[in-house]
């Protein structure tokens, strides 16, 4: 397994529109097990594909306290059910930023899972919270696009001088 590189906000790539992937075939799975292994080295509870430079509708989430409960979503397709819940997110494309952001408390995914087999899947709480996360990063879109321009520009700021600095 590899541990990819992880874009960092405010790289452009980050907002790319991430295409179905049309078959899951053994290169799709050594992804999703590159995902896993990235996600779990940062470590983080999620990550999308688009987020290590792969513009492909796929994420892979691990919310679990022993990081071994993994979940792999191929062309996932959000149904958001139940009330509106407010949860601090960070994202490993936004280091050392954390902010309240309101989503559905509950989602249902229906997908592909690694065997290219249509599934359906049901989470809530912290699990459901961080799949719609990670669904957004295929649309595009970040945490910091729900919060005021002001906070946006602050972390923009923040993070554009640390990458100049690491440069
Ligand atoms: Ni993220």
């Amino acid at each position: 397994m590899t541990i990819l590189n992880i874009l960092e906000y405010p790289d452009s790539r980050l907002r790319k529109q991430a295409k179905p992937v049309a078959r899951v075939d053994d290169a799709i799975r050594k992804l999703a097990d590159d995902m896993l292994e990235t996600m779990y080295a940062a470590p983080g509870i999620g990550l999308a594909a688009s987020q290590v430079n792969v513009h492909k509708r796929m994420i892979v989430v691990d919310v679990s306290e022993t990081q071994d409960v993994p979940h792999v979503f191929i062309n996932p397709q959000l149904t958001l059910i139940g009330e509106l819940v407010e949860n601090e997110e960070g994202c490993l494309s936004i280091p050392g930023f954390y902010e309240p952001v309101t989503r559905a408390e509950r989602v249902r995914v229906r997908h592909l899972n690694c065997d290219g087999d249509a599934n359906e899947f049901e989470a809530e709480g912290r699990l459901s919270v961080c799949i719609q996360h990670e669904c957004d990063h295929l649309e595009g879109k970040l945490f910091v696009d729900y919060l005021s321009s002001l906070k946006r520009t602050r972390i923009r700021k923040k993070l554009g001088r640390q990458h100049r600095i690491r440069a």
